[in-house]
Parts: structure tokens; sequence; C-alpha cells
């Protein structure tokens, strides 16, 4: 009998998941999640006339890959109701008007990924999925899709490691992808100055070529971020591809920093959609 039929958490942190009524796991999230899902909701909504030219028949496609995809359902901690995460979201809310052509999840643990694929089958999305880290499940990913389509990425990980620019570059490859991205403030705030020492920096992964190009006698870690960033996105033109400069920046019950939701992307007109949808008096990312 597998995990998910025994009703239990099996290998799961019983402090950032449960088991739902339907015996799969959710993951506890604390509320700011509801921020991030009513951006994915306006960008899918924003965008959904660019998508309906690629859907149908003899088109080739509008798809959406989320390399992160959790277990498709969550709770607010202190709430009570379950709610679905950000791939059943996606699916439903483009599903108003445009509906994706295919959804591709993957996530590094296995039980995560074949319940958000459980759900979305219940709900008869067309999904596939992979296992894995996102930096071996974006090829496999990618192989599987029509180059001619339009692509829609999710990128959502929890730290600054577990999304190395080697994921973008394999996603710039596609001739026409936008990709929603979480960059964590913690790595970039909270632990900057012990990223530069380590042998290991999770910097190393997220923007290659870092050191070269940040002042390390700053004593301003705005200027410090600031350049961190800034070698990130020229990392991200020259793949052809850029950043909005609003970063939407999603803060905690307390009000602290958390995460930038970014948007990617080589067309202009998904750029103004998402200057269109973000908070612009936040500060800037970039
Ligand atoms: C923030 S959760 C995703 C939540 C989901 N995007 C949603 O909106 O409901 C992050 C997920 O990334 C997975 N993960 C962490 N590191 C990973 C990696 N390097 N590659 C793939 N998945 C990873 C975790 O197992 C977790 O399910």
């Amino acid at each position: 009998m597998s995990e998910d039929t025994e009703n239990s958490l099996g290998k799961l942190d019983p402090e950032k998941y449960e088991i739902d009524s339907d015996g799969l796991p959710i993951e506890i999230v604390g509320p700011w999640v509801l921020d991030k899902q009513a951006l994915m909701r306006k960008y899918i909504d924003i965008s959904k006339s660019a998508r309906k030219k690629y859907i149908g028949s003899g088109n080739a496609g509008a798809t959406y890959i989320d390399l992160f995809c959790g277990p498709g359902r969550i709770r607010v901690n202190g709430g009570r109701g379950a709610m679905p995460g950000g791939p059943l979201i996606a699916f439903s809310e483009a599903k108003k008007f445009s509906p994706f052509t295919e959804i591709h999840v993957a996530d590094a643990n296995e039980r995560l990924v074949r319940a958000a694929t459980k759900r979305l089958e219940k709900d008869n999305a067309p999904v596939r999925f992979e296992t894995g880290l996102a930096s071996a499940t974006v090829s496999k990913v990618i192989a599987k899709l029509n180059p001619a389509g339009l692509h829609f990425a999710f990128l959502d990980p929890y730290s600054l490691q577990a999304l190395p620019f080697s994921v973008l570059e394999e996603l710039a490859r596609l001739r026409r992808i936008d990709i929603l991205v979480h960059i964590s403030a913690q790595d970039l705030q909270r632990n900057l100055r012990r990223n530069f020492d380590r042998e290991n920096s999770p910097l190393d992964q997220f923007a290659p070529g870092w050191r070269g190009k940040v002042d390390f006698s700053s004593s301003d870690d705005l200027v410090i971020r600031g350049k961190i960033l800034e070698h990130w996105r020229s990392l991200l033109k020259g793949l052809g591809m850029d950043t909005a400069e609003a970063g939407q920046l999603i803060t905690g019950t307390g009000n602290q920093r958390l995460y930038w939701l970014a948007l990617i992307a080589k067309n202009p007109l998904a750029l103004e959609f998402w200057q269109k949808i973000t908070d612009n008096k936040q500060p800037k990312l970039l």
C-alpha cells in the first residue's frame, strides 16, 4: 500500500503538512500565500487574450509549468478551511476564459507531486508530472513541450539555492515563455553576509559570477543586494529575457520582508501586464 493511501504523513514534516479529507497531504502556510495567489490569478487573467491565440485545434498550445508545485492544496495556519494551492489556482483561473492546454508539475518530493497530480486529475486538468530537483526536471518537462507554444512557468522555491540560474537558462530556450519567480528575501537580507563567506553560497547557484560584481567593502546591505540583483538581471538579459523593475514584495504578518515575486519575460507585453497588476508604490526590486 502506498504512503498516500495510508492517511499518514510518513516522512513529511508535521509542522508543515497535514493530511486532508481526501487522504492526501496538504501544506500549512502563512497568510501571505494568499497575496501570492492573488497576484498569480491577476497575471493569468490579464494574459488571457494572449493565451487564447494559442489554444484550440491546429494551434501550438498554452502551457503552465510548475517545477516546485507542492501538494496542490493548502491550509492557512490558524485558519480552518483547506484551499487550492498554486497549480490548481492556475488551472482554474485560466479555465474561465482560455484554459491551459497542458499543465506540467514537478517537485523534489514525490509524495507532494503525486498529490498535486491526483488533485489536478480530479479536476480534469491535462496534467503530466516529473519528480526531482528543478535543475533536473526542467529539461524533462521542456522535452514534452511544443516549442511553438506559449508557456508560463511558476518557480516558487523556498530559497535562492533551489533556484539555480541553469533552470532559467533552460527555460529561456523556449521561444515564448513568461516566468513568475519567487526570490527569497531572507537569503538576500538576513543571510546576506553569511552567504558571502560560504564556499557553496546559495548566491553561486542563483547568480553565477556575482562575486566579481559586488563591492564587499560596502557597509550598506541594500547596495549589495541591488548589485547582486543587477547582475542576475544582466545574466537574464544575456538570455534575451528581462524582468520588470517592480518586484512585488510579499511581507509577513509582522511586515517582515519574505520574498519578492518577479516576472521574467521575453515579450515586452508580458512586462507591461506585470506593471499593471503590481503595486508600484512598493520599493523596487532592481
Ligand atoms: C513553496 S512550496 C510550493 C508551493 C506551491 N508553489 C503552491 O503555490 O502551492 C515549495 C516546494 O518546492 C519543493 N522543492 C524545494 N526545493 C526544490 C528543488 N530544488 N527542486 C524542486 N522542488 C523543490 C518543496 O518540496 C515544496 O513542495
